[in-house]
């Protein structure tokens, strides 16, 4: 299975970074393919709601770095979405990829694809709720399936490092994927 990881912080090495590094560890050592990508080096642009996509190639008419992500969801048969809680949501830079996935919402491309959700956070799972929500809805409009929830308290950047335990669950949230 080809497993890709996206890292929706702007803080590389940081909390975020390490936890879907390890489960793309435990992917790999289970023989799947991943690939991590870091957002913040991505050129995105916000969706300009022209619905340019809902017809015909299903074809977004924004020319920047989404193009060759839309390639790589398309080739992925699970998606790791690493966010930091901001403000009780994704960061700034993951809701403008997340607005952008709207092609695949008549092409339908991304359906049956599973999706690991990946946060760390100040206050903890607690604060949770809002971002989990949205992903889950967005999911089931998109026919994405949220598979694991990976909500980790962490403040400090790479503080998730001396969490073992925490690490180590999600390697094996990757060795597991089949
Ligand atoms: C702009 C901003 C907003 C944040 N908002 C929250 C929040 O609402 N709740 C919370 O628990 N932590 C919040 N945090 C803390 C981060 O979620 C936390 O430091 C996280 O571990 C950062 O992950 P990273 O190392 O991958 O960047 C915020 C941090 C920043 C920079």
């Amino acid at each position: 299975m080809r497993v890709l990881g996206l890292v929706g912080s702007p803080r590389k090495n940081g909390n975020t970074d390490l936890l879907v590094s390890s489960v793309l560890d435990g992917a790999s050592a289970s023989g799947h393919i991943a690939e991590k990508l870091y957002l913040y080096d991505l050129d995105i642009s916000p969706c300009v709601d022209c619905r340019r996509c809902k017809k015909d190639d299903f074809r977004c008419a924004v020319d920047d770095d989404m193009t060759t992500l839309y390639s790589k969801l398309e080739g992925a048969d699970v998606i790791v979405f690493g966010t930091p809680l901001y403000w009780y949501g994704p960061t700034g830079k993951m809701k403008l990829m997340i607005d952008r996935l709207r092609p695949f919402v008549a092409s339908k491309k991304l359906k049956g694809k599973k999706a690991i959700l990946v946060t760390p956070s100040e206050e903890g799972p607690g604060a949770c709720d809002c971002l989990v929500r949205m992903f889950e809805l967005s999911f089931k409009y998109l026919g994405i399936d949220l598979t694991n929830k990976i909500l980790v308290t962490a403040y400090d950047k790479a503080e998730v490092r001396e969490q073992l335990e925490t690490l180590n669950g999600a390697f094996e949230v990757g060795k597991a994927l089949k």
